[in-house]
């Protein structure tokens, strides 16, 4: 499916210089959406997932109904402050801006495989910090699924070693 025509390019924002891809027209067709999301359950099919790891907050869009499909356990990884319970915390830095990722330290077993899902690979720095968090708790990651890939970026080269799904690349 050519799923870059559901994609709508926004000049300048959320500030000036970048060009915002935004998937919200692609989520609102359902055609594309469940293209997109089935895409991934393939790919995820072989690999023997135990949870789905997504990043606040499109992380989770994408992720949610790929672990309904594959009756995988979904695991949010969030911002900080808003998990209530014991969490580990690793700080990352963003295509526009800095944060702090966090996990329960109870959401994933040792030995537990993982499938991240987010919606955007831009420089890596969200991808890498949730690749740490599933690691630190013991979690293997069996495969990362992106809508779209930012290739001027380079995030792809935090991935080395690992094996990557992207639907769309820009
Ligand atoms: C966006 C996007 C990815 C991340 C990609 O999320 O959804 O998670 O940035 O950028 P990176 O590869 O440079 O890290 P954002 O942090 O804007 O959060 P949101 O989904 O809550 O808006």
């Amino acid at each position: 499916m050519d799923y870059k025509k559901h994609v709508q390019i926004v000049e300048d924002w959320p500030k000036k210089g970048v060009q915002f891809k935004d998937i919200t027209p692609l989520m609102n067709n359902g055609k594309a959406f469940k293209s997109a999301v089935d895409e991934i359950v393939e790919y995820a099919h072989e690999k023997d997932i135990d949870l789905v790891v997504g990043p606040e907050a499109r992380g989770f869009i994408i992720g949610c109904p790929v672990s309904y499909a594959l009756e995988a356990g979904f695991a949010p990884v969030r911002k900080e402050g808003k998990l209530p319970r014991e969490v580990i915390k690793v700080d990352y830095g963003l295509e526009y801006g800095e944060n702090v990722l966090t996990i329960h330290k109870d959401a994933i077993k040792p030995g537990q495989r993982v499938l991240i899902t987010d919606d955007l690979l831009a420089t890596g720095g969200t991808i890498d910090a949730t690749i740490q968090l599933v690691e630190e708790l013991g979690g293997v990651v069996a495969g990362c699924a992106f809508l779209i890939e930012l290739s001027y970026l380079n995030g792809m080269e935090k991935l080395e070693g690992y094996d990557v799904l992207t639907l769309m690349s820009y």
